[in-house]
């Protein structure tokens, strides 16, 4: 009742504005939502005094439709278009009302939209999250027909009017093992688009984040960006339009699920949901952006976001597909004595008929192979617990092989065309399972639920899915255009259930390497693997440009082998180690195949991450020199939030003899305070600095001289690094 009074009281309000502002800390949002009339945004930026809005329209800012349908008058792309029951393929959607209500972390305004000649209703929602900066938007899609059904052909999460002027996008693409490059380019006439039609792990080859600089090139720690993500785990499109100059003086960004083979028809009186679309502006440069929905992403996000993550092993790069038990005991022990926390066995350990010893077998039954563990994983869990450390498995319960025992029991369980050859994806015999089939969705959750209870030690779960959707088909879905959208669906309540019954333990997302790196899918797992690339001169670019909207608390980063396995390079210890360690630290190598110097390197690097994984895994990141600078340097720092305790990572990419190099600029540093700097996994003699207090504003306008090349401690010239961890006095 008493929420009812306070609603009418802002509608009341809202009507006599007509201007709706929803504000965070340092932003606002303004919309115009007036009855009768198409839902508009005025504005997205700076934070904004009520006098400021009120006269945004004098100011020149021209409003844009909110979410833009087909046929509102305008042959601009839309958000929205409908094939309605009579093949009408227009929809007009006017304001009915605006709410406004409050949540724990800011407030919910939702724009009830409806079309006076159909019973399509659509309603906008802007959710604030007032301490981290961020605003997202999602739509409700009604259909209020008797009898029939409305046709879905497009249905985009938000749209964004961006005031024309050196607007700049960066999005990101790349492939298995050299995930998140980076695409810079001025935004001109046209249509530029991002898009995703993998089916299963959205993230390998591009990704559904951008970033709009609204004051040319982007920079890291200046200028107005926007950042934008769609947290989705499926196929999306997102679209940057710049239409006719003479008519429009907006770029107009789109974003959603991609509808292209994926038509969705909405029965009569269902609701379909778009996924959220979350914004965050800064006026600090794309570092701003960063630590926005780092903040947002561990608060709000990711399972248990905001606590540190385990130091580990994984047995991949080390064995491959050759576990056994004596191996899997030394791997354990081998981690335990260098100080860390976790062994996670990797695939190869399970299939009975068909043990798995390559990828071609196996996937799906998820029985342990006696062969190979003669004791079963209730040994190996033993063994960890008396080693001191935990210990995790590895599953892809999402598949199965053509020769598997699953298989040849429910062949109308996978993903493939009707009448159509098998499409079979790693290995020659891969499959995808059709996760829109309940009974499929039953048998994944028992995969996850089986290993749980038959293994309660079982303390960490990595999570892998190898294959695309090449070949749409469901054998148990009437409508096929639906099986994308509803791939998902079942995949979301698998997790669901897993997460309700298993809250505590811990999940990594791996799909390929990096291909399950977006907010839709994070709120399910702890972690993800960044890459199958451990290679650690590539992973210096790789986390640089994944941690744009992903923070170091999730981000995996093990020290691989040298050469490495995927690029043949060799880099020194010390630089793979540093490299590792500005994320959350692990290892991927064969421990025995180390000599005891490297052992004893890695145990007194972990050592030293201990002292600062808080820093690093919740910190707030700075991105100071690019590694695409062409410098041959990369440098950054994570500070706490109260700036008291800092660590900046220097790497040296390439050395150029004669060459100078600049001295390093801080960043994200209180300029009144003092900070002691101590180098962390040193190898060599003490840098003239060590142990030297120097005062925050110094630090970041003069900076130190870091030497590199002729005068550098150490053999190495390219790959010099040095992390250096600053303390305020
Ligand atoms: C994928 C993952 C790897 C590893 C293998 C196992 O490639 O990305 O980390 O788990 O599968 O087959």
């Amino acid at each position: 009742m008493k929420r009812t009074i306070f609603l009418a009281a802002v509608l009341l309000c809202n009507a006599a504005a007509a201007q709706t502002v929803i504000s965070t800390k340092n932003t606002s949002l303004v919309i115009d939502a007036q009855e009768g009339q198409i839902p508009q945004i005025l504005y997205y930026g700076t934070r904004l005094s009520s006098g400021d809005a009120a006269a945004l329209r004098s100011a020149g800012f021209g409003a844009s439709a909110a979410y833009p349908v087909h046929n509102d008058a305008s042959t601009s792309l839309e958000a929205l278009s409908v094939r309605m029951p009579d093949g009408n393929l227009s929809t007009d959607q006017r304001v009915k009302s605006v709410s406004t209500e409050s949540w724990a972390g800011g407030k919910l305004v939702r724009v009830d939209c409806a079309d006076a000649n159909y019973p399509l209703a659509v309603s906008i929602f802007y959710k604030s999250y007032e301490a981290e900066d961020v605003i997202s938007t999602w739509t409700e899609i009604r259909n209020g027909e008797k009898k029939k059904s409305v046709v879905l052909t497009r249905f985009d999460s938000g749209c964004l009017p961006i005031r024309q002027g050196d607007v700049w996008v960066t999005s990101f693409g790349g492939s298995w093992a050299g995930e998140v490059t980076v695409n810079c380019q001025p935004l001109k006439t046209g249509v530029r688009s991002v898009f995703n039609k993998d089916g299963v792990r959205n993230t390998q080859t591009s990704h559904a984040e951008v970033m709009i600089s609204l004051d040319g090139k982007p920079q890291e720690l200046s200028g107005r960006v926007i950042g934008a993500a769609l947290c989705y785990s499926g196929n999306y499109e997102l679209r940057f339009e710049t239409g006719d100059t003479r008519y429009s003086s907006i770029h107009r960004f789109f974003a959603g699920i991609d509808p292209s083979n994926s038509n969705y028809t909405l029965a009569r009186g269902e609701t379909f949901t778009t996924p959220e679309l979350a914004y965050s502006f800064s006026a600090e440069g794309m570092s701003g952006v960063s630590r926005n929905f780092h903040k947002w992403g561990r608060k709000y996000k990711l399972a248990h976001g905001g606590q540190v993550n385990d130091i580990l092993l994984n047995s991949w790069e080390g064995v491959y597909f050759d576990i056994n038990e004596a191996g899997m005991h030394q791997m354990m022990r081998d981690i335990a004595d260098m100080g860390g926390e976790l062994f996670v066995m990797d695939d190869g350990w399970f299939g009975d008929k068909y043990p798995r010893k390559n990828d071609e077998t196996s996937l799906g039954d998820w029985v342990v192979d006696r062969n190979k563990l003669p004791n079963g994983v209730e040994d190996l869990v033993a063994e960890a617990a008396k080693d001191g450390i935990k210990f995790g498995i590895w599953i892809e319960p999402e598949m199965t092989n053509s020769r598997s025992e699953l298989f040849e029991k429910h062949p109308d369980w996978v993903i493939n065309a009707p009448g159509r050859n098998l499409v079979e994806g790693r290995g020659g015999t891969q499959l995808v399972l059709d996760l829109s089939n309940p009974a499929v969705q039953d048998f994944v959750f028992g995969v996850f639920d089986g290993i749980m209870t038959q293994w309660p030690g079982i303390s960490y779960i990595k999570w892998d899915a190898n294959m695309d959707i090449p070949s749409q088909g469901s054998q148990y879905l009437k409508n096929q255009e639906h099986l994308y959208i509803e791939y998902h669906r079942g995949l979301a309540r698998v997790l669901d259930r897993i997460r309700s019954k298993y809250p505590d333990v811990a999940v990594q997302a791996c799909a390929s390497g990096g291909g399950r790196v977006n907010w839709g899918i994070l709120p399910w797992f702890d972690e993800f693997w960044t890459s199958d690339n451990t290679d650690a001169l590539q992973r210096v670019f790789i986390q640089w440009n994944t941690s744009y909207f992903f923070p170091a608390e999730a981000m995996a980063a093990h020290i691989g082998a040298s050469p490495n396995h995927t690029t043949g390079r060799e880099i020194p210890l010390k630089f793979r180690i540093d490299v590792a360690m500005s994320a959350r630290l692990g290892l991927e190598l064969q421990p025995s195949a180390m000599s005891a110097e490297e052992k004893a390197l890695c145990k007194s690097a972990i050592a030293d991450y201990k002292k600062v994984r808080e820093i690093v895994q919740l910190g707030d990141l700075y991105r100071i020199v690019s590694p695409y600078d062409g410098k041959g340097l990369c440098t950054k720092i994570y500070t706490t939030g109260s700036k008291d305790r800092a660590v900046f990572f220097w790497y040296r990419t390439e050395y150029f003899h004669g060459e100078p190099v600049a001295a390093s600029l801080f960043a994200g540093l209180d300029p009144e305070r003092g900070y002691r700097v101590t180098e962390l996994n040193r190898v060599g003699a003490a840098l003239p600095f060590e142990g030297k207090v120097f005062s925050g504003r110094f630090l970041m306008e003069q900076g130190l001289d870091i030497p590199s090349g002729n005068n550098a401690p150490g053999p190495h010239r390219d790959f010099g690094s040095h992390v250096l961890y600053l303390t305020a006095e």
